[in-house]
């Protein structure tokens, strides 16, 4: 059987976290994986975490099975944060949620429930879009189609090629959209560009899915749901696939959540039935702690405060970050602007470089980066970012 496997490509994203630990170069720089890193290129573990993960030790009083849609009150808890309590779709009881592992287990446990809904629909993304968005929705047996985002020429949103494209969405199609800090652009929607988008969705009769791994990362917590929001109070349904990875430190510990918005509260919660049945058949239940986390500092006013200036931290650190590299190339005298990254959002920004320049800055400085120039800003910090911005200056002139 094995014998027909052929040796696969590997993971753009995920390979280069192996060649940059492999790397001796003492100067090595890694701007590859989104993890968010602190100013001494730490990963953390957030204080909120460890208080509720001390909590837990001391108050956790079984391991018993939960169940295949989770944690009960972290899917509340985690509603709340993303629609707000006072949201006309959860006033109408229209929204659920059900736990997942991580980002990427929510998406896939949405993909199965739209193929569930319509075998082979077709799911529209974003070009560019994260990578890993292509096999997971393949997998699910659904259909792509790629909708102009952005514009490397003028680094920015290319607003009416999206729209443009998306025209020619059928009814019953999906639409894939990023939440906030577009990964892997940085580039996001406006409220305004929300509105016209939602208008669209309504019009050609289409359902939206929003990728939300960042919520927290790019203005704040609030901020960086408003086009979301806005979107699920003007739609009949909706799918959100949240993550807990990034905004809550917890990449290992896979915690995201699937939520449904639907016509009615009936609908909303057969759909949270036929979830649980997807979830029960791939891993049975999702894995506790890392929801029990998050619940646990949800619930807890003292622990929320602790984690909102913890979060807002990681945010400020990375816009200020932004300005900082604008400002460090304009000053090395490096011809090229990059003014265009203070404006956007979120771990991520193209440098706008070809792939060759990629390899080379891999190749001759050991600095580590998506071959797509997309750069994770959190990588950078005061000790690497003068080697940074010279290794730039070489290669760019
Ligand atoms: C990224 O885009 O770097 C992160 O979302 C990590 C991943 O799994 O690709």
């Amino acid at each position: 059987m094995f014998e027909q496997l052929q040796p696969i490509k590997a993971d753009a994203i995920l390979s280069l976290s192996v060649e940059f630990r492999a790397d001796t170069n003492p100067n090595k720089v890694d701007l590859g994986v989104g993890v968010y890193k602190t100013e001494e290129g730490h990963t953390p573990v957030l204080a909120a975490v460890k208080q509720a993960e001390a909590f837990l030790l001391q108050n956790q009083a079984s391991k018993t099975y939960l169940a295949p849609t989770g944690n009960a009150g972290f899917n509340d808890r985690m509603l709340s944060l993303v629609f707000g309590d006072d949201h006309i779709v959860m006033q109408n009881k229209r929204a659920r949620a059900v736990q997942a592992p991580g980002g990427t287990g929510a998406l896939s446990l949405g993909a199965r429930l739209i193929a569930r809904c319509t075998p082979g629909a077709t799911v529209w993304v974003s070009n560019p879009t994260w990578a890993n968005h292509i096999p997971l929705l393949q997998g699910a047996g659904l259909n792509l189609k790629e909708y102009t985002y952005y514009d490397g020429q003028a680094k920015a949103i290319d607003f009416a090629g999206m729209m443009n494209d998306l025209n020619n969405v059928k009814a019953g199609d999906v639409v894939l959209i990023h939440g906030c800090c577009h990964n892997p652009c940085g580039a996001d929607l406006s409220l305004e560009q929300w509105q016209k988008l939602t208008d669209l969705i309504n019009d050609k009769g289409a359902t939206p899915f929003v990728d939300l791994a960042y919520q927290g990362f790019g203005s704040g917590l609030e901020e960086d749901v408003q086009g979301l929001r806005y979107m699920a109070a003007n739609v009949k349904e909706l799918l959100v696939a949240a993550s807990c990875s990034k905004n809550f430190g917890l990449y290992r510990e896979r915690v995201g959540a699937t939520m449904v918005v639907s016509a009615t509260e009936q609908s909303a919660s057969n759909a949270v039935d036929n979830l649980g049945v997807v979830a029960r058949a791939i891993w049975s239940m999702p894995p506790d702690h890392g929801a029990a986390v998050v619940d646990t500092i949800l619930s807890s006013q003292e622990l929320t405060t602790l984690w909102h200036q913890e979060l807002k931290e990681m945010c400020d650190r990375i816009n200020g970050l932004r300005t900082v590299v604008a400002s460090s190339m304009k000053d090395a005298g490096i011809a090229q602007s990059f003014d265009f990254m203070t404006g956007e959002k979120g771990m991520f920004s193209f440098l706008g470089i070809s792939p060759e320049q990629v390899a080379t800055l891999k190749r001759d400085y050991s600095i580590y980066m998506v071959s797509s120039s997309r750069i994770n800003v959190a990588g950078l910090n005061s000790n690497n970012l003068p080697y940074f911005v010279e290794s730039m200056k070489a290669i760019l002139g």
